[in-house]
């Protein structure tokens, strides 16, 4: 390597996935070697205790917790609790907690004054994060990011009032009448009641529906730095209120990439349907990639996705209270079982992740493709807001600042 001047960047072995290069300008001020690493796939910006993942032994914990027991013993709101707080709440506390989000469910008159004036053809995340964003104006006594008192008050209100602020979305977008919560019912009941009304009038169905969606939040609390997280991570270390920097992490979820996964599981498997159901034809044209197989596959699991498991069970549950089997579910299983015995995928550590079964849930409880993605940034806000309070409080935070290697031309004389 040699250096004659300038701000040069010098690649290292560019091209490659170790791609690395000195910065000379970062050399010179001290701050040293610079590796490139789009994505952030590989830099640690923070450290956390919230959420333990090892991918190689598709390992999921809270706060040390394994999922699968939570999933088994736990409500969404103690975990919740748990994400947000560091411990599961004592049964006095975890009644103060659900209190206060019944208390805190209804939205402002002038906010619904708001919802109803955003187009109702628009997509439900844009106009929840928009809503979102908002709250810091309807609540301006809770957006100061650095009075303790404030911030335990926008955590409530964010937990409690994005329920309704989504239903409400939802009813609009489905052109119904939004519905009020109702202070007598638990948090998920509440939610399903606000969507659809007064229930399949089946009590039993609705109780499981009411478990499904409650254990499927609950898978979704968390997942460490993620891309909606990290986004969160980044707006709130400019000292950014809770509310905007948890909108940004709404925006970064609805990118296809990251929320959108469920849906394109359903819609691959309409494809398959409409190749009249030849899982194998289809499995070929995947291995000749001329498409793509989704729910597969993570870029931190290289086993099962923890959750994967638990969802699996909880489909077989609900699609076995319908009165004709599901075609697609069907499918779904025929897949699962082809492509697991099929050492390509295998040897790809391609294994069915957390979006894979859960469309398949979501479209049997009746939910439009379009909410699915509302149901996975209500299921994270816990995790969204743990780490938002996690940053501020560590001594270590500085605000983001990620480098770039400039890749561009050096000094150009400007045209005469
Ligand atoms: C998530 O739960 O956020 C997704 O699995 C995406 C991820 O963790 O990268």
């Amino acid at each position: 390597l040699r250096y004659d001047g300038g701000d040069q960047t010098f690649p290292l072995l560019a091209g490659t996935e170790g791609e690395r290069a000195i910065d000379v300008k970062a050399l010179l001020s001290g701050t040293g070697m610079t590796t490139l690493d789009p994505g952030f796939g590989n830099t640690a910006s923070c450290r956390s205790e919230i959420t333990y993942i090892d991918g190689a032994a598709g390992i999921l914990r809270y706060r040390g917790y394994p999922i699968q027991d939570l999933a088994q013993h736990s409500s969404f709101l103690e975990v919740a609790y748990l994400v947000i707080r560091g411990a599961l709440p004592s049964a006095g506390e975890l009644k103060d907690f659900a209190d206060q989000l019944r208390t805190n469910a209804p939205v402002p008159d002038e906010m619904r004054t708001l919802l109803d004036a955003l187009p109702r053809n628009g997509h439900p995340m844009t106009l929840l994060a928009a809503a979102v964003n908002t709250l810091a104006a309807y609540y301006d006594d809770s957006a100061d990011p650095t009075d303790d008192d404030q911030v335990e008050t926008a955590t409530i209100r964010l937990l409690a009032k994005l329920p309704t602020i989504a239903a409400h979305i939802h009813r609009r977008t489905s052109g119904s009448e939004p519905i009020d919560p109702d202070p007598a019912r638990d948090y998920v009941e509440n939610f399903l009641a606000m969507l659809f009304g007064q229930g399949t009038g089946d009590t039993e169905l609705d109780a499981l529906y009411t478990r499904a969606l409650d254990l499927l939040l609950l898978l979704h609390a968390d997942h460490e730095l993620n891309c909606s997280t990290a986004t969160v991570r980044v707006v709130g270390s400019s000292d950014a209120d809770i509310y905007g920097s948890v909108s940004a992490g709404v925006n970064a979820l609805f990118g296809p990439l990251h929320g959108g996964a469920n849906q394109a599981v359903l819609e691959m498997l309409e494809e398959i349907r409409g190749m009249g159901g030849d899982v194998d034809a289809f499995l070929e044209k995947v291995k000749a990639k001329e498409t793509r197989l989704m729910g597969f596959g993570h870029r931190v699991y290289k086993n099962f996705d923890p959750r994967s498991r638990e969802i699996k069970g909880l489909a077989a549950d609900i699609l076995a209270r319908q009165e004709r089997p599901d075609e697609l579910f069907q499918l779904a299983l025929e897949l699962e079982r082809k492509a697991l015995a099929d050492p390509y995928f295998t040897e790809r550590k391609l294994y069915p992740n957390v979006d894979f079964y859960s469309g398949v849930i979501y479209r049997a409880m009746g939910f439009p493709t379009n909410m699915f993605t509302v149901l996975f940034a209500i299921g994270r806000l816990p995790g969204w807001i743990a780490h938002w309070r996690e940053q501020r409080k560590d001594p270590a935070t500085r605000i983001a600042r990620p480098r770039q290697l400039y890749v561009g031309p050096t000094e150009r004389p400007y045209p005469a």
